[in-house]
């Protein structure tokens, strides 16, 4: 209560003008919508606007904090739960506050984990025990707006796969099945009938509506807009108009913490679009024969051994342009017909260095994934199936096979955390990923020792590095070629 006063004492005396100086909102300014759809505001300022409120600090100013709701959105008795907790949340100030290792938007240390589904309990949980949330740890943002861009791709090709077969099946009045392949990578097949019925049993690693969902590392959110306004409510108890305004809830203050409309479309936007503009992971291959030597026979045994098979070493973008917002954007996320224009940007030659390599008139990702869902679990080896609590309909034991591509600087590893080298992380590659771990532990201890420093020179770059291959002073270099260096191995 004692807080509600203040704030509405504040917000009146703002409101005569003479609250400039003290306590104020950290946000000082919102962006309009309408300036990023008119073309008022251009990438760099709407990355700027973006990078400030990514780190922002919010207080009671800004709407921090959710009395009157949970982490979820359901609505709950205001007060009865802390202000703060570190399960069920708000847990932290900023989204900066985890990811921020080793540059703003990167992943975070063990002790920035989240206890991923205890923001929606009420009461709240104070226990860390799986049975009530899944502990995970936190991931880099940088190249994610490849990664959305990749995965609204495929999963036009899967829904175009899906009409097909329902086409030729009515048409033909049989029973039709195709594989659901898409960018090389299958997720199983999916079955039509003549009477326009459609079989999604033998659909695997993408839930049966064929939408990819690269976020969160279960792959249970489409976009990074999605992603935002969930986080922004979840962390900090600052609710977006476009997922809690008036139009959805009926009420400004739907968290009743005393301040309305707290997170403007365009500051959803701006803070989207700076997640999708950071920089793109490379590699960093230091002058030193040795490693130059181990990290290029490294790579060519992660591919001969078939770690390629799931952290596919490259996908192509064939329209390499990120829009926002996402055309698959579910109510409660902007939707495309909800904008003027789309704000778009090339990832090749637009946002911070360095960006998405060319290929022809698209892009390659090297991100070494597959956006699929596997199950790395056998009766021998159980390090991943440790979750209890179900995540959006995905059995407890699947995780999208992780991005490799900033492997090198985001330890510690696994979908917890609680892995402290790489070689640990094979180590518990069963179930699907069994003979390839098994492949793994029989090279000799050198040519482990190889594949283990080629993953470690996979990098999240600082800000505005001119090159995605550098050394080790982040001075541009090109990869050396096997043939150059000394007593290459066949
Ligand atoms: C308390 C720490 C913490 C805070 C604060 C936090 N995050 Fe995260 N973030 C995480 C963790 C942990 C994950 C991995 C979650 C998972 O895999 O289920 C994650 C994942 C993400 C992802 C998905 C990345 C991917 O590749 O799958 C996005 C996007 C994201 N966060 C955005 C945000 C934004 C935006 C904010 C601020 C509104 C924010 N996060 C605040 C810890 C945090
Ligand atoms: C069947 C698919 C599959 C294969 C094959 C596979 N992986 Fe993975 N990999 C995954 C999945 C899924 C995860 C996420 C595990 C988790 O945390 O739940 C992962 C995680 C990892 C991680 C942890 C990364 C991090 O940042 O935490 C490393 C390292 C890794 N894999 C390396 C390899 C290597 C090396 C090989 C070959 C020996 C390999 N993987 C083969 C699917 C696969």
């Amino acid at each position: 209560m004692k807080r509600l006063v203040i704030i509405s004492f504040a917000t009146v005396a703002m409101g005569f003008g003479f609250g400039q100086i003290g306590d104020g909102p950290v946000v000082k300014k919102h962006v309009s919508q309408s300036d990023i759809e008119a073309g008022n505001m251009g990438l760099p300022e709407i990355f700027s606007a973006g990078h400030d409120l990514f780190n922002a600090k919010f207080n009671m100013f800004d709407g921090q904090g959710r009395p009157g709701t949970t982490g979820g959105g359901a609505a709950r008795t205001p007060g009865s739960a802390p202000l703060f907790i570190r399960t069920s949340a708000p847990d932290s100030n900023s989204c900066g506050g985890c990811h921020n290792d080793p540059f703003s938007g990167g992943a975070g240390d063990i002790v920035a984990n989240v206890f991923v589904l205890a923001q929606v309990l009420d009461p709240v949980t104070e226990s860390i025990s799986a049975d009530f949330s899944d502990f995970r740890n936190t991931l880099g943002m940088q190249g994610s707006g490849p990664i959305e861009m990749l995965a609204r791709e495929m999963t036009a090709d899967l829904q175009a796969i899906k009409d097909m077969t329902l086409a030729e099946a009515t048409t033909s009045g049989s029973t039709v099945t195709h594989d659901l392949v898409t960018k090389g990578v299958h997720f199983g097949s999916i079955t039509a009938h003549a009477d326009g019925s459609v079989d999604s049993s033998a659909v695997d690693g993408v839930d049966k509506d064929l939408i990819i969902k690269p976020f969160h590392q279960k792959g249970a959110v489409i976009s990074l807009r999605e992603f935002t306004n969930n986080a922004m409510n979840h962390h900090h108890g600052i609710q977006s108009v476009e997922r809690f305004g008036v139009d959805r809830t009926g009420t400004h203050d739907f968290d009743q913490d005393g301040v309305e409309d707290e997170f403007t479309v365009g500051d959803v936007s701006a803070t989207t679009i700076y997640q999708a503009a950071l920089n793109v992971p490379g590699q960093v291959i230091p002058r030193d024969p040795v490693f130059e030597k181990a990290i290029i026979n490294g790579e060519e045994t992660f591919k001969a051994i078939g770690c390629d098979g799931c952290h596919v070493a490259e996908l192509t973008l064939n329209d390499p342009v990120f829009t926002e917002p996402n055309p698959y954007n579910k109510a409660g996320d902007l939707q495309v017909s909800q904008v003027s224009h789309l704000f778009s940007f090339d990832l090749r030659s637009e946002g911070q260095m360095p960006r998405l390599e060319s290929k022809g008139t698209g892009a390659v990702v090297r991100a070494f994934t597959d956006l699929k869902r596997h199950n790395l679990c056998d009766d021998e080896l159980q390090h991943f199936c440790n979750e209890k609590v179900v995540q959006a309909g995905i059995p407890t034991e699947e995780f999208l096979t992780r991005k490799l591509w900033d492997v090198g600087n985001s330890a510690p590893y696994g979908h917890v955390g609680d892995l402290t080298t790489i070689t640990e992380a094979i180590y518990f590659h069963g179930g699907e990923a069994r003979s390839t771990r098994d492949a793994f532990f029989a090279l000799s201890q050198h040519e482990q020792d190889e594949v283990v420093e080629f993953l470690k020179s996979l990098q999240m770059l600082p800000p505005d590095t001119a090159s995605l291959i550098v050394d080790e002073n982040m001075q541009p270099r090109s990869k050396p070629s096997r043939r150059n260096l000394p007593d290459f191995k066949n």
